[in-house]
């Protein structure tokens, strides 16, 4: 496909050259973007007289006949053409002829395509955003049926005290609505349209920016042409927030791998999200858990690949630039794969809830609770620390958990609790526990079921 530039060369361009110059190979999926991008363009010319009303509406129909036939798969894009703006505008020209040339009047593929890339991300983020609201709301659901499920909460992987799995799960919808939270707020800033900022500085031909702006949906136009063409901080946010959620979602699928360990046998996974090994017949491996920890990777590579790219460029336009989709595209397309999977993997999760409360006998986690008792009963928090450690320590020495304390043997190992034991007992069971920890954003189910509210509401809202 004849190329955009050819007129002050000579010579061809070598062919090694032309094969790390050309981009159609990753840029030819914005071609729709390139196309609504010229005919709000071409609109403007018309309106503003640039080119005749005829003119722009041919250039219109021409551009539209496009985009339905590349549809309907009848028209293919030239992936020998350098990129997607010279393939889009190569087809017109085999369409409408000469007057296709007009079509690029006051405008540069250097305001072009940061145009593409951001109504492309625009469209991504339109789409991602109701993948993430779904797996949000598949937690939701999972956390629904688990109040009074009541398992290990952890500090450094080590039994701490107990909580309700309920609020377990909730803590990953936090996380999410804080992701998209994110990208609700990014949103705004990739929506703004350098259209119209040409090369760099801006063009002498009466052309109307807010037009071309507001006919693409931009909430606004850039104010600086320099910065119109040279920014990609859009990018570079959308990818943040991207390694931001592929973090999270890492750590889901992290703990959805150890609780399906013969170790803990917390949760069993469906067949569906789970494959089989070639060699050893009983294998039932949570490979969806597993790539997900795996592609946070390429998507946290992806965000430093563009900090990397920008850093020393001065303004404005760069070739290097061109290096800003591929990263792009990929945290795109891994985020696209990983919330529809995630969200499976969560909705066909069994939980194991006799193995979860078996896994608390003897762990000693509600030493706190003891501790917490003594307070109450007039020592310092510091004496109770004290005292329960010595408790602690002689039923290790003892064979037993606290659980197994009566009033009795709690009132031998420690005299001062006598008066008290029997309350001190009641104190022990994990379900009293957990329904002591009223206080906001704690683990008593009456807690937690006030928390699922407030996220179902965050959720409608
Ligand atoms: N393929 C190019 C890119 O992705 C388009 C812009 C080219 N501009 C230029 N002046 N060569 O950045």
């Amino acid at each position: 496909m004849r190329k955009l530039w050819g007129g002050r060369f000579e010579g061809a361009t070598d062919e090694l050259i032309e094969r790390l110059n050309n981009s159609i190979s990753f840029d030819s999926r914005m071609w729709r973007q390139d196309i609504h991008g010229s005919i709000a363009h071409a609109d403007m010319l018309g309106d503003t007289g640039i080119v005749s009303r005829e003119e722009a509406d041919t250039l219109i129909s021409g551009l539209k006949s496009l985009e339905s036939d590349i549809d309907a798969g009848t028209l293919l894009l030239p992936m020998d053409a350098e990129d997607v703006h010279t393939a889009v505008e190569g087809l017109l020209r085999e369409r409408l002829g000469a007057v296709a040339g007009k079509l690029h009047t006051a405008r540069s593929r250097n305001d072009q395509v940061a145009t593409d890339v951001r109504l492309y991300l625009r469209d991504a983020i339109d789409g991602i955003a109701p993948e993430l609201k779904a797996l949000q709301a598949a937690l939701l659901k999972l956390a629904e049926g688990e109040f009074d499920t009541i398992l290990p909460g952890c500090t450094h992987l080590q039994h701490a005290q107990p909580v309700v799995l309920a609020h377990h799960l909730l803590a990953y919808f936090w996380m999410l609505d804080r992701d998209r939270e994110r990208l609700a707020d990014l949103r705004h800033r990739v929506n703004r349209s350098p259209l119209g900022a040409g090369a760099l500085a801006g063009t002498g031909f009466p052309i109307n920016r807010k037009q071309t702006a507001a006919a693409l949906g931009f909430e606004q136009v850039l104010e600086n042409s320099l910065d119109a063409v040279a920014d990609r901080d859009f990018a570079v946010e959308f990818m943040a927030f991207a390694s931001i959620l592929a973090m999270h979602i890492s750590r889901l699928a992290e703990e959805i791998i150890l609780w399906n360990t013969p170790e803990f046998r917390f949760v069993t996974l469906d067949d569906a999200v789970t494959t089989g090994s070639s060699i050893m017949p009983q294998k039932k491996n949570p490979d969806v858990a597993e790539l997900a920890r795996g592609k946070t990777g390429r998507v946290f590579g992806g965000l430093t690949a563009l900090l990397t790219l920008m850093k020393g460029l001065p303004l404005a336009y760069n070739k290097d630039m061109q290096e800003d989709k591929e990263p792009l595209f990929d945290a795109i397309d891994t985020l696209g794969l990983l919330l529809p999977a995630m969200k499976k993997t969560i909705e066909t999760a069994s939980f194991n809830r006799a193995r979860m409360l078996q896994s608390l006998r003897g762990d000693f986690s509600t030493a706190t609770d003891l501790a917490d008792h003594l307070v109450r009963v007039g020592y310092t928090f510091r004496d109770a620390h004290d005292i329960v450690g010595q408790i602690v320590r002689t039923c290790i020495e003892q064979g037993i958990g606290l659980e197994d304390l009566t009033p009795e043997s709690l009132a031998a190992c420690e005299p001062r609790l006598a008066a008290s034991a029997a309350e001190a007992v009641k104190a022990l069971t994990v379900e009293s526990s957990v329904a002591s920890r009223t206080s906001q954003g704690g683990t008593a189910p009456t807690a937690v079921r006030a928390q699922w509210l407030l996220a179902q509401d965050r959720l409608n809202a």
